[in-house]
């Protein structure tokens, strides 16, 4: 659709900003666990009701050092890292066993608030997966025997032929078996930053890193 000029937001782009004065973010405040200051302001995330507050990037990069970045959601903090669920073979989960590293990035924006987060990465057990994908919603569990996810298909039909192919296979309420590529990951942070806008440009920034199993801290420039 044409869009006259005056009102294509894309032509303002430049004058798109924002100031930050919901708060400040300083040593004296932060618990020295990084896990425990994230739940502090996820809880705070939740409070305020924001829609998907778990949703979170998810970066990972290819062999030959090239990022690629999606959105997943968190669905456990546990052993001191960061669990989300998806297909193994997924173009994610491919480069994940390339190279089992990633970023993760919250965006709260109406708290004005960032948390990024980078670690390794390794699989949870076979039996943390069963129990969340068994407590996922029946259509969701079709759902992922019924998509190889990241596979090219010729249609949205093709998708939805083996959907209805699934539904009559476990419409008797028999369990639906965890496919064999499809769990959890967990990323275990070495690095774990916590941003909060402020006016002029003049962030707070207080940085987490993990060295000799310790944490240390501290603050880095906006
Ligand atoms: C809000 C939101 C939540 C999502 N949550 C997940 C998730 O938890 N797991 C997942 O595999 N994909 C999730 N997706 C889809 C991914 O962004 C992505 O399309 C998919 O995982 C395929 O990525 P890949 O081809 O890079 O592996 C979500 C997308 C959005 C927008």
């Amino acid at each position: 659709m044409a869009h006259p000029e005056n009102t294509n937001p894309i032509a303002r782009l430049a004058e798109m900003r924002e100031t930050y004065r919901r708060g400040g973010f300083d040593e004296a405040e932060v618990h020295p666990d990084p896990l425990v200051q994230f739940e502090k302001w996820f809880a705070d995330a939740v409070a305020a009701g924001l829609k998907e507050p778990n949703a979170m990037t998810l970066a990972t990069v290819t062999a030959e050092g090239r990022p690629a970045a999606r959105i997943v959601l968190l669905k456990e903090v546990q052993e001191g890292g960061f669990v989300f669920y998806t297909n193994y073979r997924s173009r994610k989960g491919r480069e994940l066993q390339r190279a089992p590293f990633a970023a993760l990035v919250f965006y709260w924006s109406e708290l004005e608030r960032q948390v990024r987060v980078e670690g390794e990465v390794q699989r949870v057990s076979r039996s943390q997966s069963e129990a969340y994908f068994h407590s996922r919603p029946k259509g969701s569990q079709l759902g992922a025997w019924a998509s190889e996810q990241s596979r090219v298909v010729a249609s949205r039909a093709e998708i939805e032929r083996r959907m209805a192919e699934m539904e009559a296979r476990y419409q008797g309420g028999a369990e639906i078996p965890l496919p064999e590529e499809w769990g959890g990951y967990r990323v275990t942070p070495t690095l774990i930053e916590f941003w909060q806008g402020r006016p002029d440009r003049l962030h707070d920034r207080i940085e987490y890193l993990r060295e000799n199993g310790e944490w240390a801290r501290r603050r880095l420039a906006p």
